[in-house]
């Protein structure tokens, strides 16, 4: 066991699944303590149990600003201060697109992806300058960078949370608060069995079945896993990362690095798409190219 969080104090949100869950049991691993804050209770007192005296699990809805504000008024009232919050609570939100937008669906999208990241840090920051300083990791997503990833609400949210966190690190860089966001790709979590409306249960079975069958997904041809985004956030949490503030890191095993043609040489690129040339013919044609040439 190393100690690069040793003697810190967290606050996660989301923490009773996936990614959040995961970070838990990192930070812990690093000689953290944590208040683990999510709306699902059953699932967030196994983790403390799991994890013993480092973990509080406090009940929070981080769309409710109060419920918010004490989950992360509950690290120095439990473990004596605040060193890092790791804003990740989520979940897919409103699909509705433009012409079926919807107010009261979009709001509540906000509130849980990018109110409660904004309401989050200015709770953090009177704890944290009592500290002499501290950390900020903001979970935001692949669908903030580009189109195809998310419904509109989600992923304007989301690419909200990034220049949220750019411009929050203007105003926190004095107080040697630093302020960054985690990019994460398409991670096997219980996310995508909440969007179709799956029980915990059903949502989680679909996890594993997501963690074993996305390799050819991305380009670095293996399932992107919780595990993968805890180790960026602990980076970003960690002093080792005291001089990167206000700005992303994206972990996404390559899939935003172009379309899939750029990177899987048998899918069709978009002159070869024109041309109505399919995956198996793109591919023979590569094949019979490379044998011409030797
Ligand atoms: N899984 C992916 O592919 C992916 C990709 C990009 C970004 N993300 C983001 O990662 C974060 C974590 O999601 P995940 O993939 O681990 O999914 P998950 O469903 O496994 O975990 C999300 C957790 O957030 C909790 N939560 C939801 N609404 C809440 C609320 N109002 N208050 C408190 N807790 C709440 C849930 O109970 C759950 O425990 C989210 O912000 C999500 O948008 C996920």
């Amino acid at each position: 066991m190393s100690s690069r969080l040793a003697g810190k104090v967290a606050v996660v949100t989301g923490a009773a699944s996936g990614i959040g869950r995961a970070t838990v049991a990192r930070f812990v691993e690093e000689g953290a303590r944590v208040v683990a804050a999510d709306l699902q209770e059953e699932a967030g007192r196994a983790l403390a149990r799991e994890l013993g005296d480092a973990v509080r699990f406090v009940r929070c809805d981080v769309s409710d600003t109060a419920s918010l504000k004490a989950a992360i008024d509950a690290a120095p009232q439990a473990f004596g201060g605040l060193d890092i919050l790791f804003s990740n609570a989520g979940a897919v939100g409103s699909i509705a697109g433009v012409e079926n937008w919807d107010a009261a669906a979009w709001d509540a999208t906000f509130a849980l992806l990018l109110r409660a990241v904004v309401a989050g840090a200015s709770y953090a920051v009177p704890h944290m300058k009592a500290r002499g300083g501290g950390a900020i990791v903001n979970t935001a997503s692949i669908s903030a960078l580009q189109a195809g990833y998310a419904p509109i609400a989600y992923s304007t949210a989301k690419a909200g949370v990034l220049h949220f966190t750019r411009m929050a690190a203007t105003e926190l860089s004095a107080h040697r608060i630093r302020i960054n966001a985690v990019v994460p790709g398409f991670i096997a979590t219980s996310i995508f069995g909440g969007m179709l409306g799956m029980d915990a249960a059903q949502s989680a079975e679909l996890a594993r079945a997501v963690a074993a069958k996305s390799g050819s997904a991305n380009p670095i041809g293996r399932s992107g896993l919780p595990a993968d985004i805890a180790e960026a956030v602990l980076y970003l949490a960690s002093d080792g990362a005291g001089f990167v503030t206000g700005t992303h890191l994206t972990v996404d095993g390559g899939l935003t690095i172009g379309p899939r043609h750029a990177w899987d040489p048998d899918t069709p690129g978009p002159m070869q798409t024109a041309l109505g040339i399919s995956r198996e013919q793109a591919k023979a044609m590569r094949e019979a190219a490379a044998r011409a040439r030797g």
